[in-house]
């Protein structure tokens, strides 16, 4: 019998926000659980995982109603009948002379080293391995390709990283964030047909189409200066740059309502002065770095020349020695 492995990917948006994750089917997880939820909607228990912190997978248990969040992922296992695992899509990770023989061993790995770190999530980085204080059997739970071995605690390589960007157009940062590869590129051209989407969702999607990112977030000072430097070199005198800060209604009552389009939460801020209208169309990056949220749509499209766009960087992992 040909078996055939089905990984699907989902798109849960939540307000305007997108996470992914892949639908496994024919496969479980061997992970922690962080937390659980009385659930049975797939989409709730997706958004629950997007916004807690170190979740990298769930499980819909569509009988009895609940959704555990998992963490710390050790392993998969082929299961037949199984269809109630989602795992993140996590950004690419390559490991130097580590062959992986299957698109599962890949998402896998991916998901586990998720922060792109020198060790996974919840493990100790010592000189030279990463430590995790578990009982042996726990740690030969772990999928043979990390490498575990038991001496008294369970241990991994630890990695060196190197992390890169698609090409040299891109500025590669390392931010409380992450490492991410910034582009900035001008905006559509006047025959661009938008239909009835909104102008950041167009940005959204032609940042995806044009450098394989998304319309950016921003989460420090230090990101919001790269950012600026970009801009301030730009050919355009007053280029307006569009962040991928929303609102989800054109009447803006005050900052609370606004949230970041790629669904990670708010930890920085560099509001534009007060200004009297309250008509939110989208989010400007003006010359000094500051976010105008407000203005009138004519002031707005005026403005607008350029998208920021943001993508995770492509890390390479090699075992240290
Ligand atoms: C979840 O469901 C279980 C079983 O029906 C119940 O015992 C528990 O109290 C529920 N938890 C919450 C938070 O509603
Ligand atoms: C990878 O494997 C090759 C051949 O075994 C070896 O020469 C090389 O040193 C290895 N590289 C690393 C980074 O371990
Ligand atoms: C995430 O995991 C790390 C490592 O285990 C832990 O230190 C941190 O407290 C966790 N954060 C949350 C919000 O659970
Ligand atoms: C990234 O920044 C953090 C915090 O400043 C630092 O600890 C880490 O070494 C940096 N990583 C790289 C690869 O430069
Ligand atoms: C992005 O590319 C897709 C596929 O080619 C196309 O259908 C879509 O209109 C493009 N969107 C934008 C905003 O360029
Ligand atoms: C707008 O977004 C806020 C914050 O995400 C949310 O609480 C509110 O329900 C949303 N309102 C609408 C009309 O979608």
């Amino acid at each position: 019998m040909k078996l055939v492995v089905l990984l699907v990917f989902l798109l849960f948006s939540f307000g305007h926000s997108y996470t992914n994750f892949i639908h496994l089917l024919g496969y479980a997880l061997n992970a922690g659980i962080l937390t659980t939820y009385n659930t049975t909607n797939v989409n709730g228990c997706g958004t629950e995982c997007a916004l807690t912190t170190n979740c990298t997978a769930f499980q819909i248990i569509h009988a009895t109603g609940e959704c555990n969040l998992l963490t710390m992922l050790r392993n998969y296992y082929f299961d037949s009948s199984q269809c109630e695992y989602y795992l993140k899509r996590s950004p690419g990770v390559t490991v130097t002379n580590r062959t992986l023989t299957s698109d599962m061993d890949v998402v896998f790995q991916n998901a586990v080293y998720d922060s792109q770190g020198p060790c996974p999530l919840g493990w100790t980085i010592l000189t030279n391995v990463c430590y995790l204080n578990v009982p042996k059997n726990t740690c030969y739970e772990f999928a043979p390709f990390l490498e575990p071995r038991y001496d008294f605690a369970c241990m991994i390589p630890l990695m060196i990283v190197d992390y890169n960007c698609p090409e040299s157009t891109y500025k590669l940062g390392n931010y409380t964030d992450g490492h991410f590869c910034i582009k900035v590129i001008p905006k559509w051209s006047d025959d661009a047909v938008l239909g009835n989407m909104k102008p950041y969702d167009f940005a959204n999607q032609y940042c995806y189409n044009q450098t394989g990112g998304y319309l950016a977030s921003i989460h420090s000072k230090a990101e919001n200066n790269d950012i600026n430097t970009i801009q301030q070199n730009l050919e355009e005198t007053n280029p307006g740059v569009m962040i991928g800060l929303i609102a989800n209604s054109s009447s803006l009552a005050n900052t609370d309502d606004m949230y970041w389009l790629d669904g990670t939460g708010i930890s920085y801020t560099n509001y534009a002065g007060n200004s009297k209208s309250d008509v939110f169309t989208y989010t400007l990056m003006t010359l000094n770095g500051q976010w105008k949220i407000t203005m009138d749509s004519t002031v707005a499209k005026t403005l607008f020349k350029y998208i920021a766009c943001k993508q995770n960087a492509v890390a390479t992992m090699t075992k240290k020695h």
